[in-house]
């Protein structure tokens, strides 16, 4: 009979980057492509068949909500949402009563919300995989599509060099560091010096470095850090459950992405893309960018509207991506599927 725990994967969860090697890494991003085109050429692959998949949100999402929903029907499952104000977690029950009760009904649980003690405790308590669908400290299920996307884009991952500017403290920051020392991509943080990765990241990501060989950069200064860039990343410069516009306005306008910043890298054309997260601020469309313009004078942030619109932009791929690898990454975890080693 076969040994489903021979899987690397199998009840698995993926809390951070930091818990996977490159070659786990790498097999999920490969497994989300194949998905991909499996998906594109119309071929079933319902490997969580009667599975029942919780997705509790306490913070608000478009992406990463569409992703799991979608990614658990096509695999067969049954996606569930219970947002803040549905379910007690926090509230009324805690984390560890609320885990033992979800473990018990459903065979796996997303988790996006605040604290990363919370998703720890789920994976702790509920005995079924949990999924971070983002915390405040890190994004890992992000990770898998962009690195898909970057991998669709030059063919290969290791010993590019990617250059994140904005918030260099925030999840996103934290999770690209890690994630690109893990695989072998030279990181560069652009940020000015109030926003710098703390010590403890650094730390945790200059030890994958000196295992992968990925060269990684902080600084302050635009030109050091875009210099020799294939990927230029940003992100929102005041993240949910924040508020501080006003500082970060002032501290992060010179860390805008535009073309002047895809220039100062001086990557030939058809070696550049531009990366976001999303959501974006890129234009006055959105209640916070009319907000924004009124008290600063501003109509873009993060980054350009030009840049966003121009012929190096891949955010809309990327965003599409989160579905395949997040696909890629239930089905290991939780799908039986023959995966011994990798
Ligand atoms: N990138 C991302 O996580 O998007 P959502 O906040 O819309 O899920
Ligand atoms: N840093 C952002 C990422 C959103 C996907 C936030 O936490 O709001």
């Amino acid at each position: 009979m076969t040994d489903f725990k021979n899987s690397v994967f199998q009840g698995r969860s993926v809390l951070a980057e930091k818990d996977f090697t490159a070659a786990e890494l790498s097999y999920l991003i490969d497994f989300g492509l194949h998905l991909k085109a499996l998906k594109k050429a119309g071929v079933p692959h319902h490997y969580l068949e009667g599975k029942n998949i919780a997705l509790l949100f306490e913070k608000t999402s478009t992406r990463t909500r569409s992703a799991f929903t979608t990614a658990a029907i096509d695999l067969g499952a049954h996606p569930e949402f219970l947002g803040a104000n549905d379910i007690q977690l926090g509230k009324k029950e805690s984390v560890e009563d609320t885990a033992k009760v979800l473990g018990s009904m459903f065979d796996g649980i997303e988790f996006r919300g605040f604290s990363q003690r919370a998703v720890e405790g789920l994976a702790q308590y509920s005995g079924v995989p949990v999924w971070n669908g983002l915390t405040d400290e890190w994004h890992p299920t992000q990770m898998l599509a962009d690195f898909m996307t970057v991998k669709e884009n030059f063919g290969h991952i290791k010993g590019l060099t990617l250059t994140f500017m904005g918030d260099g403290r925030n999840n996103m920051a934290n999770s690209l560091l890690v994630t690109g020392a893990i695989l072998g991509v030279n990181i560069h943080i652009v940020a000015p010096k109030e926003l710098h990765p703390t010590q403890e990241v650094q730390d945790i990501a200059n030890g994958f470095a000196a295992d992968s060989g990925a060269k990684l950069l902080i600084t302050d200064d635009l030109d050091e850090g875009l210099k020799g860039s294939n990927v230029v990343y940003t992100d929102v410069w005041v993240s949910m459950g924040e508020s501080n516009w006003e500082e970060r306005v002032k501290l992060l306008t010179p860390y805008q992405v535009n073309m002047a910043a895809m220039k100062k890298t001086g990557t030939p054309d058809d070696q550049l893309i531009f990366m976001h997260c999303l959501p974006a601020f890129h234009d006055t469309t959105t209640e916070y960018g009319k907000e924004i313009e009124e008290k600063y004078g501003i109509t873009e942030m993060e980054v350009t509207d030009e840049v966003f619109r121009s012929k190096y932009a891949r955010q809309f791929e990327e965003a599409e991506n989160r579905m395949h690898s997040i696909k890629a990454m239930m089905a290991a975890t939780l799908g039986n599927l023959f995966i011994p080693r990798v």
